[in-house]
């Protein structure tokens, strides 16, 4: 059985991957950079064994999760934890933006993790028993200026993960989602984000939201929020309007 990880090339999805690894399980490895995931696969191999295995994969492309879903089951690797973790954001407002950019993004944040979801999950479900998890961001509690499409599609990762995870519950399949705050990681350089004032303060590292995630994931957790300030600033997002919501998000993260 194997632990499916997207996004294992850096940041989240890697130090994910470690957890993995180190908890001596066999796992698929999938991201566009194969040089990367095969250092990781050589890291990891080195130090935990276990079997690991690459796919070179781009969950922007339409059909991709398809192709990735057949790659894993012609080599015969049966899925019993699926991490949906690819995914990017892109700063700036939404009249300057590159619409192909933000339709890479919604391919990609909910398109292909929607994709992933079912393939894998209709076969967890015939097997009586599986676990997804997958990743959205405190930005899906609020409507986000400067970001307007990062935010709806983590917006719609998470609705979509609390919805299965009621349908499939008793079917065997837990379904979690993860809504990390701002983390040290690559996304910060692929969103374009150098302007803006939301990567300024002390954040969490990868590693911090992986141990935090994969506790509360094999905890059965359905919601994961990790660190108490992230906590604090969903609550407090549902507390006022959402006028009033979006008018802060923008303060927190437009141009210093
Ligand atoms: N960092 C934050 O502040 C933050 C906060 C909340 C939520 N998140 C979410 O956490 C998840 C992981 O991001 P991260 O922070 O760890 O950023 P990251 O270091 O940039 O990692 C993103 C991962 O997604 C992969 N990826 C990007 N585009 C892809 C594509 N088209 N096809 C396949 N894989 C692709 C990247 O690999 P390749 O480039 O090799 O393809 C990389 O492995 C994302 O869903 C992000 O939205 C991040």
């Amino acid at each position: 059985m194997t632990v499916l990880i997207t996004g294992a090339s850096s940041g989240i999805g890697k130090s994910l991957a470690m957890k993995y690894a180190e908890a001596g399980e066999n796992i698929a490895l999938a991201a566009r950079n194969v040089e990367r995931l095969n250092q990781l696969k050589d890291e990891l191999s080195q130090k935990y064994g276990g079997e690991i295995t690459v796919f070179e994969s781009d969950l922007s492309q339409e059909g991709a999760a398809q192709k990735l879903y057949q790659q894993l089951t012609e080599k015969g690797l049966k899925v019993h934890t699926l991490i949906n973790n690819a995914g990017v954001g892109l700063f700036g407002e939404f009249h300057k933006t590159e619409l192909v950019k933000e339709e890479a993004m919604i391919q990609l944040n909910i398109t292909s993790l929607t994709a992933l979801t079912k393939l894998f999950g209709k076969d967890m479900i015939q097997r009586g028993e599986g676990r997804i998890l997958n990743v959205a961001s405190i930005a899906a509690y609020f409507p986000g200026p400067l970001m307007a499409v990062y935010y709806a599609s983590k917006a719609y990762v998470k609705s979509f993960s609390l919805a299965l995870s009621n349908e499939w519950r008793d079917l065997g399949v837990q379904v979690s989602v993860l809504c990390p705050g701002p983390t040290s990681t690559g996304f910060k350089d692929a969103a374009e984000l150098d302007e803006s004032k939301l990567f300024k303060n002390k954040i969490m590292s990868a590693e911090e939201v992986a141990n935090e995630a994969f506790e509360q994931f094999h905890k059965g957790k359905e919601e994961i929020i990790p660190g108490a300030m992230n906590r604090i600033q969903t609550r407090f997002g549902s507390l006022v309007s959402s006028k009033t919501a979006a008018s802060i998000v923008r303060k927190t993260q437009e141009r210093v």
